[in-house]
């Protein structure tokens, strides 16, 4: 495949001239004019290369260069400047822009930059994909490795604490970020994988029986107890125990917790007699742990003694490569489950789903695409199917039967209307419209709607309208 390099620049004639020479090196390119299109743009596919100017209309070239960064940060991005001033190469560089490109352009220079930033690209790849074809992902099938730098250093601890004995790992992270995942990584990938991987959630039961389940109790401990119950603790040995929300533990149990951690031993309840173990303890918490130990909800020595390897889990808005593998793994889950025949994202899907913010990360998306591919049909799952609002709330479940022809004729509907599939709807429409009265000549169809070749472009892959 051609490598991709998006040009930001307003300057048309150097859009163009861009666009052309580099083409004529064999390279695929796409441009945008304002600050705002470019960042749409490498979202909606993200390029391999990006050549930005520092002087845009909208917002300044260090902007954008933030906002891409921040979203991916391994992408490799060549500033473009008239000037060499130092004080903005300065904070460029301090925001990992790759290089600069002096105006008025030299061809040569430039494609010797171009050049090594995308070695660069590629090296991160083959990083990237000698870690998942590396023994942590082997025989593992129902996880989809992320590519973003953040996970990849978490992939990088995993990997170095798999063979270390019995290390307490704790993971945090935002909930839905797939915490639990990780804690299994870390069982499936060490030699405690022939052992039991066992797990209780420390906030579903209460303080007595999470204290049985986890220590186990001997016979007429309590008036309940009419046998003997090994905990999970003894189930688990040679394994690993993994408490998820371990920030609502209670403390009494928190105070046997802790005697595991720094003896290995523990009693039964009842029990008179310490038993040893060997357990690996993973706990994870979406809660801050330090700010409940300050508040005094949480030991402070039994936090010290959790957070021996601390991995944290990034949210899915930060880890904006994962979201479009992730759904189309989901999206082959689940149309196989459910015997339908999608196959594909569209560009519109893409685009919707990359724009969206997540606030219930890997799990919110792992619902939107089982509950698109159960509700609807297709080979290609667009953004109509998916249907995320772009505030960053879901849209609701049923697909809304208003057209914007009932309402222009009509009156609105009492539960009211989707604004934003409406005014989408009448975009698209307009845009098809444009297009065919232009016999697919791009140029054309732009005037007639008064936007300029970019946007149009970018409308016709929103709504895979195709020549
Ligand atoms: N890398 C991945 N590949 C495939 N599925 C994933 C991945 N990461 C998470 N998931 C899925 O996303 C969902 C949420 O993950 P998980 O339960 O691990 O999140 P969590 O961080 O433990 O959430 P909570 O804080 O609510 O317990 C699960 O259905 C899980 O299978
Ligand atoms: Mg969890």
């Amino acid at each position: 495949m051609k490598p991709l390099i998006l040009v930001i620049d307003d300057e048309e004639a150097i859009r163009l001239f861009l666009e052309s020479t580099l083409e004529d090196e064999g390279y695929e390119v796409r441009t945008a004019a304002s600050g705002a299109d470019g960042l749409q743009e490498a979202f909606s596919r993200v390029p391999d290369l990006v050549l930005l100017d520092l002087m845009l209309p909208d917002m300044s070239g260090l902007q954008v260069l933030g906002s891409l960064k921040e979203k991916l940060p391994h992408l490799c991005v060549i500033m473009l400047t008239a000037h060499r001033e130092a004080d903005t190469a300065v904070k460029a560089m301090k925001l990992e822009a790759f290089d600069y490109a002096t105006k008025p352009i030299q061809l040569k220079d430039l494609l010797s930059v171009v050049q090594k930033g995308l070695e660069a690209t590629s090296e991160a790849r083959d990083r990237f994909r000698r870690l998942t074809q590396s023994d942590l992902f082997g025989g593992i099938d129902d996880v989809v490795p992320s590519q973003s730098p953040a996970m990849i250093e978490v992939y990088d601890t995993v990997r170095r604490i798999s063979a270390g004995g019995a290390t307490t790992v704790l993971i945090d992270g935002e909930s839905g970020v797939g915490k639990d995942v990780v804690a299994n990584l870390i069982h499936r990938s060490s030699p405690r994988r022939d052992f039991p991987f066992l797990d209780i959630n420390c906030a579903a039961l209460p303080e007595h029986l999470l204290e049985s389940e986890l220590f186990g109790h001997e016979k007429g401990a309590f008036t309940d107890a009419a046998t003997q119950k090994l905990g999970l603790l003894e189930l688990a040995n040679g394994g690993t125990l993994f408490l998820d929300e371990i920030g609502e533990m209670a403390l009494t149990v928190q105070v046997k917790l802790l005697r595991v951690l720094e003896k290995m031993v523990f009693r039964r309840v009842g029990g008179l007699q310490d038993i040893g173990v060997d357990v690996r303890i993973v706990a994870a918490t979406n809660r801050n742990l330090a700010s409940q130990v300050r508040a005094g909800t949480f030991r402070e020595d039994l936090y010290y003694r959790l957070d021996v390897v601390r991995l944290t889990v990034p949210p899915l808005r930060a880890r904006l490569e994962d979201i479009v593998p992730l759904a189309e793994f989901f999206l082959g889950k689940f149309s196989g489950r459910f015997k339908k025949n999608f196959k594909r994202i569209d560009e519109s899907g893409v685009a919707q789903l990359i724009g969206y913010r997540w606030p219930g990360n890997i799990r919110e998306l792992r619902n939107v695409i089982e509950r698109a591919v159960l509700l609807q049909e297709g080979l290609s799952l667009t953004s109509a199917h998916l249907r995320l609002g772009s505030d960053g709330a879901a849209a609701d479940a049923v697909d809304l039967p208003v057209t914007l022809s009932d309402v222009l004729t009509g009156s609105l509907p009492e539960d009211g209307v989707d604004l934003e599939v409406l005014v989408a709807q009448f975009e698209e429409a307009l845009v098809r419209k444009a297009y065919q009265a232009a016999n697919g000549n791009q140029s054309l169809a732009a005037r007639l709607l008064r936007l300029n070749r970019d946007k149009l472009r970018y409308r016709l892959r929103q709504y895979g309208i195709r020549p």
